[in-house]
């Protein structure tokens, strides 16, 4: 009989064979025939010599058969025989076509996630080569081509690449997942990190967590929001409960991080904050919805209903408290109370908080009566002076470090003149032990540094104005504090007269560094060093020569971490040591953000480039794990008014 039989019919008998019954000569059969099927030709022999050991032959009759629909769990992947198959995503409908020798349903084996796309039968009498998810992950998940594209209509919608680094980057499936997004449309990122929510799962996500960072780059809110929306269906039939249910509580789960993401911050961005009022909005009609349909069929439903109800529940529940959400992030850009100081004509300050943004028109209406003749300047140490629009907001973070804000009618410009200071405070400093001075520095630097919002680094690498109505007052505001610390210790060794003084406050410095180096401020460590390394100040060698000698050592040890060389390898790796929470070394941090903005481009072949979004992320969501209690041993005494003391003085920057 198998002598009279044609190679296709003796192959499919053999394929038929349970995989435990099949000869040598049968594995030897199918792996030849393996050679010619595109989904694993490129595999190597023994990996194709393995598939023939497990393959499953699987067969349907019927053109129209559902195989598997979108968001069941993934238990095969498959192989196309013979036949053809549509692929269809709920909102978009047919995405493609597959045929014979292409293969499907490997995402949700790879990533551990719902299945992606239902796969309906376009002909009759299909069969398919199966390979069971255990199989599957034993055989193939380490050989599996690096990259896997998706397409819809002919075109790549989803580039995603086996990562080299840890599992549990880009959120994933905890360990298992090990493929991450390169590139993409918008709307297919999105459509993947939903498939990859899970409702269970309490920590924040982070590889959305890197989307809704830096979504405005390439998807606006007003794209973003309507995107969403489409990711689940608008009617609910009890048919459809289960898989609409689903799709909708990811929806909810990523609108939740999204608001615990940027809290207040929303309240900038009309169109999101519209959108997510109305959800919680339809959230409670859905609440009520589809009571009736359900009441007709409780006898013969119960337990979908039972299932509906407490789905229903656990959604309305999340949703609920998004206004309470709202509400409670403290990283609040235009609620943040900043000093303003203003100096009259004749240099009398006036010092006064007001929120970060205020106009240059609220700013005199709060000192002045309305209506007076009164300008608001900004004047640098050399005299040049503009005066500043009365629209104009964030003036006082946006001020450079040697220039100052001064108020005076019209008349009153001209004659304005800038003093410096004539005297230090090393009499103050001598009477503070080192430790407070640095734990004061690092109380203050932990609330500038937790008040800016990560993604004013975003809006700030890639280009405030590109971003209508975003801020980067905080991040300004941090930035501005690390050179006033620099120029601060600058100019309090150099107006300290006395020689034994000055040393004396040289090492005090010194150990202050050592202090903010132990808190894990590095950014305010920094600060101290680059003051002190200051050319004013290194060319005082009668001072540097009075400090023991142990001192400078460590001073010496610690000018070894600024060495940018080999791109700052030694900060690089004395960071590399620490964990979470610690301040990071600011500009440095820019720097490189703004390195990887301008080597990579945002889309690569019409695609988002994902991939540079992430690594973007990446480089600053760690810090601010924890808090300033970890950074300080709680030990600081009544020194209040110190931090906001140490100002910016003008002589060095005039040279
Ligand atoms: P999986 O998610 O396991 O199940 C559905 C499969 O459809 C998916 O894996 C892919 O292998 C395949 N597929 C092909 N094109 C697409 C597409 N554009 N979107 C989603 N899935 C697709």
């Amino acid at each position: 009989l198998l002598s009279q039989m044609g190679p296709d019919a003796l192959l499919t008998m053999i394929l038929r064979k349970h995989p435990s019954q099949r000869s040598a000569e049968d594995l030897e059969v199918i792996y030849e025939e393996l050679l010619h099927v595109k989904a694993v030709a490129h595999l190597s022999t023994s990996v194709r010599k393995e598939l023939a050991a497990v393959l499953v032959f699987e067969t349907h009759g019927k053109a129209g058969t559902v195989l598997f629909s979108q968001g069941d769990k993934g238990n095969s992947w498959y192989i196309i025989w013979k036949g053809s198959v549509n692929v269809i995503t709920h909102g978009k409908g047919l995405v493609a076509k597959l045929r014979e020798g292409e293969d499907f349903g490997q995402l949700a084996l790879l990533n551990d996630a719902p299945r992606a796309a239902t796969i309906i039968l376009r002909e009759d009498n299909c069969h398919f080569l199966r390979v069971d998810k255990q199989d599957y992950i034993r055989i193939l998940k380490d050989v599996e081509a690096n990259t896997v594209r998706l397409e819809e209509h002919g075109h790549t919608v989803l580039v995603l690449e086996k990562s080299t680094t840890d599992s549990t980057d880009q959120g994933g499936a905890g360990g298992s997942s090990k493929y991450t997004v390169m590139s993409g449309t918008p709307e297919k990122i999105l459509e993947h990190l939903l498939e990859k929510v899970k409702f269970v799962c309490s920590s924040t996500d982070s590889c959305v967590g890197d989307f809704l960072l830096t979504h405005k780059i390439f998807m606006a809110s007003s794209q973003l929001c309507p995107a969403l929306q489409h990711q689940y269906p608008l009617m609910f039939t009890l048919e459809k409960a289960d898989y609409s249910l689903a799709a909708r509580q990811k929806v909810v789960k990523l609108l939740g991080q999204w608001v615990l993401l940027y809290g207040r911050l929303l309240k900038d961005d009309p169109v999101a904050l519209d959108f997510l009022e109305k959800e919680v909005a339809a959230d409670s009609r859905l609440s009520t919805m589809p009571k009736d349909q359900l009441r007709e069929r409780r006898r013969t439903r119960l337990s979908h209903h039972l299932k509906w109800n407490c789905l229903k529940g656990a959604i309305y529940g999340e949703l609920s408290c998004l206004p309470l959400l709202i509400m409670s992030r403290v990283s609040v850009v235009f609620f943040t109370l900043v000093l303003y100081e203003i100096s009259r004509p004749d240099n009398i300050p006036i010092t006064l908080m007001l929120p970060v943004n205020t106009s240059v028109q609220e700013v005199l209406s709060a000192v002045v009566k309305p209506g007076a003749d009164y300008v608001l300047v900004k004047m640098n140490s050399m005299g040049d002076r503009a005066q500043l629009k009365l629209d104009s907001s964030a003036v006082s973070v946006g001020l450079g470090l040697n220039e100052r804000l001064f108020m005076c009618t019209s008349s009153q410009v001209e004659r304005l003149e800038q003093q410096g200071p004539e005297q230090g405070t090393a009499d103050a400093l001598e009477q503070m032990c080192s430790k407070d001075v640095a734990s004061q520095l690092t109380h203050y630097d932990w609330e500038l540094f937790t008040a800016m919002h990560e993604v004013e680094l975003i809006y700030y690498v890639f280009g405030r104005s590109k971003f209508p109505g975003a801020t980067t007052a905080n991040l300004q505001r941090f930035v501005r504090r690390f050179n006033e610390v620099q120029y601060w210790v600058a100019t309090e060794v150099c107006l300290c007269q006395d020689l034994m003084k000055r040393a004396a406050l040289l090492k005090k410095f010194v150990k202050i560094a050592s202090v903010l180096k132990e808190q894990r401020n590095l950014n305010s460590f920094f600060a101290v060093m680059f003051g002190l390394s200051n050319s004013a100040v290194q060319r005082l060698y009668k001072t540097w020569e009075r400090i023991p000698s142990k001192t400078k050592r460590i001073y010496c040890a610690y000018e070894r971490l600024m060495d940018p060389s080999r791109n700052h390898r030694a900060y690089r790796l004395a960071v590399a040591k620490l964990s979470p929470p610690y301040i990071p070394f600011m500009p440095l941090l820019l720097k490189d953000m703004t390195f990887i903005h301008e080597g990579n481009k945002n889309y690569k072949d019409k695609l988002v480039n994902f991939e540079k979004m992430v690594s973007q992320t990446k480089l600053f969501v760690h810090h601010k794990c924890g808090s300033c209690t970890k950074l300080i041993n709680f030990n600081v005494k009544a020194l209040v008014s110190f931090a906001s003391d140490i100002k910016c003085i003008s002589i060095f920057c005039s040279g």
